[in-house]
């Protein structure tokens, strides 16, 4: 519409303005804040941005595939793709307690981000060097951090909105999101021609399939989670409630597949199995302090269950979690 047209004109003059002829880093994620960011500063300033999608090997199948199409091969911006994926899952050898896993992803995801910003505020190859760094920080966060936080609220910063990183880096802050609510995010999103099914994703944390491989994270377990996530997220997508003409991924607020590293007994053709466990979690929820766990249609779990048995090899049964927040979490780590 008209009026969000206006917006991003006023933005982009905005944008421009502060930025000069001097030029912009930018840490995608491929979440929503960071990726309206990009969209919209690319659309003010062009090639005078750079944008760096930190691979952790811990994100959801074919993301990085998807986040490299979206701003590299539609948008044409200038994007660096630093597949870290050997060295986290290196630094995460051994490490079971939650926590520390999230400490170890989120500070390693720090020094990777600051190797390439550095690299960037050199300049060379056309570039004079970056001064800029831009977020994709949005109103809730301005306030979340002027008030009491949670501990989680502050891993979710350490990894996501890099707090205290332009200082650390001397470059200048760029926030153009700064005084939109998320829902405006997403319009904004929209507008700018980001693919309505990027920007109304649920939620995914930052230390992403690290905390929802229980314990231990290991590369076979987070391919097997990859592909049963997928096909659970995609029967999600495909099965429509008849009462809404909603699908079931826009009826729940967050789902996602679990990976849990114990083995049980099943049996296929005339062999006995003994393979991993995964639980799917669905919610319902409008600010996740609280959640109910979603009712799942039975025809929905059942599909989905057929099919991550039979086309992923390695897992021979799945569970359904029927516990809601509190007192369990969301995630089970
Ligand atoms: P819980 O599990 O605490 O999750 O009920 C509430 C919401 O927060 C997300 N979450 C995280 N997000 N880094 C993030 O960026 C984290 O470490 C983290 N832990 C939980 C979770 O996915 C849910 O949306």
């Amino acid at each position: 519409d008209w009026i969000m047209g206006d917006y991003i004109a006023e933005a982009v003059e905005k944008i421009r303005a502060q930025v000069g002829d001097e030029e912009v880093i930018l840490g995608l994620s491929g979440g929503v804040d960071s990726s309206v960011a990009a969209a919209l500063i690319h659309r003010a300033i062009g090639d005078q941005l750079t944008c760096v999608f930190v691979d952790h090997g811990l994100l959801r199948k074919d993301e990085g595939k998807m986040v490299m199409e979206m701003f590299a091969g539609k948008l044409h911006a200038n994007i660096v793709h630093v597949d870290a994926s050997t060295q986290f899952l290196g630094k995460l050898k051994g490490v079971a307690d939650p926590e520390q896993k999230r400490k170890i992803i989120g500070g390693e995801f720090v020094e990777v981000f600051k190797a390439e910003a550095a690299k960037l505020k050199a300049g060379g190859k056309g570039h004079k060097g970056a001064t800029f760094l831009a977020q994709g920080t949005i109103y809730p966060d301005v306030i979340e951090s002027g008030g009491a936080k949670s501990k989680k609220a502050v891993t979710i910063k350490s990894h996501h909105n890099v707090g205290g990183l332009p200082e650390q880096l001397g470059l200048k802050l760029l926030e153009p999101l700064r005084d939109l609510f998320k829902d405006e995010v997403r319009e904004l999103g929209v507008a700018l021609g980001l693919p309505p099914e990027m920007v109304y994703r649920h939620p995914f944390p930052g230390p992403g399939l690290g905390v929802r491989i229980l314990g231990e994270v290991k590369k076979e377990y987070a391919d097997l989670l990859r592909e049963a996530d997928a096909i659970f997220i995609e029967e999600l997508r495909n099965f429509i409630d008849p009462a809404t003409g909603k699908s079931w991924y826009d009826l729940t607020s967050q789902a996602f597949t679990v990976f849990l590293p114990v083995k049980s007994v099943g049996v296929m053709g005339d062999g006995r199995t003994y393979d991993y466990v995964v639980a799917l979690r669905a919610v319902q929820t409008s600010d996740f302090m609280t959640a109910d766990w979603a009712e799942l249609p039975y025809a929905l779990l059942k599909r989905v269950s057929g099919r991550i048995i039979n086309e992923v090899r390695g897992i021979n049964r799945v569970t359904y979690d029927v516990s809601s927040k509190p007192p369990a979490t969301i995630e089970w780590e």
